[in-house]
């Protein structure tokens, strides 16, 4: 028996897809501690944003992007580099909630980056808006959400989190690889996992609007994190070549320039070899 074997046997996700012939999909950064794995994150864009300040950036909402946007912060600071020529666009919003809810991902924004990096309402785009009613929005606000993402020349780079279901942005199990920004219904997973946000299943919105797969994959650069042993079990699933629909965040495996950033916490039942 080969090594590859024998690691599959011993129930190694990763030295399995390579014992079956399949590649690790995405390129995968392990990091000692979640604050190095934002930090690493927060340079990248900060990186970006000196070399090209107007870029446009794909954001993301979620308990894991709370410290890379403390991390951005930081550096943008460190480094005398402003958000102030950019363009956002963030990757989802429920729909449904009263329209000054502290849980819509505009109201995240606002606490996280937007109000610390005083960013302009003009900057931020979102392919809804808070209160918008589910079933209210229309295929015509998603192209314009999705034109306005090509007039600011496309993506530069995306911000990704992991769904514990395997989704990307609001794109759950089931979606396909060239779906458009659209309205969604979320997965009980999804919104038991919002539970804690919410504080009762009967607040936590049934639905929202979500950039496609097909419209994040057009990002010239991908960035996901994922933080915490409750990420291991979706990163190794991930990491073992699991693809297609049932695992969305599989898509990624075919973009040229993606990169999964992980803790030691996530990466706990990744091979280390
Ligand atoms: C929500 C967002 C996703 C995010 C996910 C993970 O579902 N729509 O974009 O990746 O939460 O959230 P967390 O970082 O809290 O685990």
């Amino acid at each position: 028996m080969d090594e590859g074997h024998q690691r599959a046997a011993s129930g190694d996700p990763a030295a399995s897809a390579r014992a079956q012939g399949r590649i690790d999909p995405i390129s995968v950064t392990v990091h000692a501690s979640a604050e190095e794995a934002c930090a690493a994150v927060a340079a990248e864009v900060v990186d970006l944003l000196a070399a090209k300040p107007d870029a446009a950036l794909g954001l993301a909402t979620g308990s894991t992007m709370i410290g890379v946007y403390r991390a951005l912060v930081g550096a943008l600071e460190a480094r005398g580099v402003g958000l102030g020529r950019s363009r956002t666009f963030n990757l989802d919003e429920y729909l449904g909630l009263p329209t000054e809810s502290s849980e819509s991902f505009r109201a995240f924004m606002d606490r996280h980056l937007f109000g610390p990096a005083r960013m302009r309402d003009e900057q931020v785009f979102f392919p809804a808006s808070p209160g918008a009613e589910p079933g209210g929005h229309s295929v015509r606000s998603a192209r314009a959400f999705e034109a306005a993402i090509e007039e600011a020349g496309g993506l530069d780079l995306q911000l990704l989190g992991l769904g514990g279901n395997g989704h990307i942005a609001f794109n759950e199990p089931g979606s396909r690889p060239d779906s458009r920004t659209r309205e969604v219904e979320l997965a009980a997973r999804t919104r038991a996992d919002a539970l804690s946000a919410f504080g009762d299943l009967g607040q936590v919105p049934r639905r929202a609007v979500t950039m496609g797969v097909g419209t994040i994959l057009e990002a010239r650069r991908i960035r996901v994190v994922a933080l915490g042993e409750h990420k291991a079990e979706v990163v190794a699933r991930l990491m073992a070549g699991v693809d297609g629909a049932e695992l969305p965040a599989s898509y990624l495996a075919g973009h040229p320039d993606v990169r999964l950033h992980v803790d030691a916490a996530a990466a706990s039942r990744l091979a280390t070899a």
